[in-house]
């Protein structure tokens, strides 16, 4: 019996522990209002989604006249929003927010309500791509996104899903979107998004974020067709991710090729980046012509007149950018986008204000979205933040009735 008694005694207490572990999460459960449905989310159709009353930024983005300029900013939901903080600060992961419908779409429409800005953009990471081709990433306070098992070298490509069922693997996003359309009413135009496939591989490939980019540049000196296998396999889901947004409820799109690209060589950004934005425009408008294409290629002034001559609909400008010069050179053939120094936002409201109009006159108030030349920082005062919103609005409008 003395032998017998310790293991009873820790059979008992791991059952005690067990139960009080499973009581724990069950209650955890419970406090987290948004959860994860077991039930299929039914999407309604385009044709029964309210009707759009803003269209400002889809005509800008046309490079059609608008009675004053719209604006939006990219990075727009996320952390420098209080409010975002504190469903964060509930217990919700980052990808978790991603994937719960009434979480994603909760979290998009709040910049829709402190700002009143002209454009929702989805709330979900351009990173959802790896994912789906079978890459476990996960998002680490105070790192960014940590990839688990980064491409080191090209046998690692194997271990890639290919050619993934989008619909089965990010049908989480079609949903939000289809939700967002339905919440939002037609005040604003929604936009989806997907990552530059370039990006996309510096990231795969990095695993995290990087300075140098030398595991991504050393793949193009060395691995240059396994590079390519690669981008081509990241395009194609790109592809037939954008339709998708496109179908489910998304009012236009952009490509962010926003990291890696601007440490490259022309030639290198030409063969491996350019390539394969070009790609996605052309496959893209080819199904759905009517939606404007915006295309943000981050560090790569030089390559304006080559994007000119691709199917994107509008180009995005980063603030190292001359928008005067940028329109001379593609000869306006194509709408803008940009390009307000996120860094701006930290100096006092009539600094911001008079910036705001030093660039509504570069870029003039035709064929214009107004945003940042990159995304919201999470030290952003958000009241900084108004201040350029209502700006752009308010002056644009002086500026076409003069
Ligand atoms: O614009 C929006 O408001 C929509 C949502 C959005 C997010 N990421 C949410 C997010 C969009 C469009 C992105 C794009 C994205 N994600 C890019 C391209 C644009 C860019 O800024 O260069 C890149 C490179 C990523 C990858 C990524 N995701 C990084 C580097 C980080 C960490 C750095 C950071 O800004 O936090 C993320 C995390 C991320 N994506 C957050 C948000 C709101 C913060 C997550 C958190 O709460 O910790």
């Amino acid at each position: 019996m003395s032998k017998l008694l310790p293991g009873i005694v820790g059979a008992i207490t791991l059952a005690i522990v067990s139960v009080a572990v499973y009581i724990e999460k069950q209650r955890a459960k419970k406090q987290l209002k948004y959860q994860r449905s077991s039930k299929p989310f039914v999407r309604i159709p385009l044709n029964r989604l309210p009707a759009l009353k803003n269209d400002l930024v889809l005509r800008a983005a046309m490079n059609l006249s608008t009675p004053r300029v719209p604006v939006w900013c990219m990075r727009q939901a996320g952390r420098h929003l209080p409010e975002f903080r504190a469903l964060r600060e509930e217990g919700y992961d980052f990808f978790t927010m991603c994937q719960v419908p009434e979480l994603a779409v909760e979290v998009s429409l709040q910049p829709l309500r402190r700002y009143g800005v002209d454009a929702v953009i989805i709330f979900c990471d351009i990173l959802v791509v790896p994912q789906a081709m079978g890459m476990e990433v996960n998002m680490v306070a105070g790192v960014g996104p940590v990839f688990a098992k980064p491409l080191r070298d090209p046998k690692d490509i194997k271990l890639l899903r290919m050619n993934p069922d989008v619909q089965v693997e990010l049908g989480y996003v079609m949903d939000a979107l289809n939700l967002a359309r339905q919440t939002i009413n037609g005040q604003v135009p929604l936009i989806g998004f997907c990552g530059g496939p370039f990006t996309l591989l510096t990231y795969m490939v990095e695993g995290q974020g990087s300075k140098t980019k030398s595991k991504i540049k050393t793949w193009l000196y060395k691995y240059p067709q396994e590079s390519h296998n690669v981008l081509q396999a990241i395009t194609d889901v790109c592809v037939e991710f954008l339709i998708a947004q496109q179908q489910a409820g998304a009012q236009a799109l952009q490509v962010f090729e926003t990291v890696g690209a601007e440490v490259l060589t022309r030639d290198h950004f030409y063969e491996f980046a350019f390539t394969y934005l070009a790609q996605i425009a052309a496959r893209v408008k080819d199904v759905c012509p009517e939606t404007p294409l915006i295309a943000f290629s981050k560090g790569t002034d030089y390559a304006f007149e080559r994007l000119a001559e691709t199917k994107y609909d509008c180009l995005g400008l980063d603030w190292s950018s001359d928008p005067a010069n940028v329109r001379m050179r593609i000869k306006n053939k194509k709408a803008l986008q940009g390009n307000m120094d996120p860094a701006c936002m930290y100096a006092e409201l009539p600094t911001i204000q008079t910036e705001v109009v030093k660039m509504l006159h570069n870029f003039g108030t035709k064929g214009y979205v107004a945003n940042f030349g990159h995304g919201c920082f999470p030290d952003m005062d958000p009241s900084h933040v108004d201040t350029f919103i209502k700006t752009v609005q308010s002056k644009s409008i002086e500026m076409n009735n003069q």
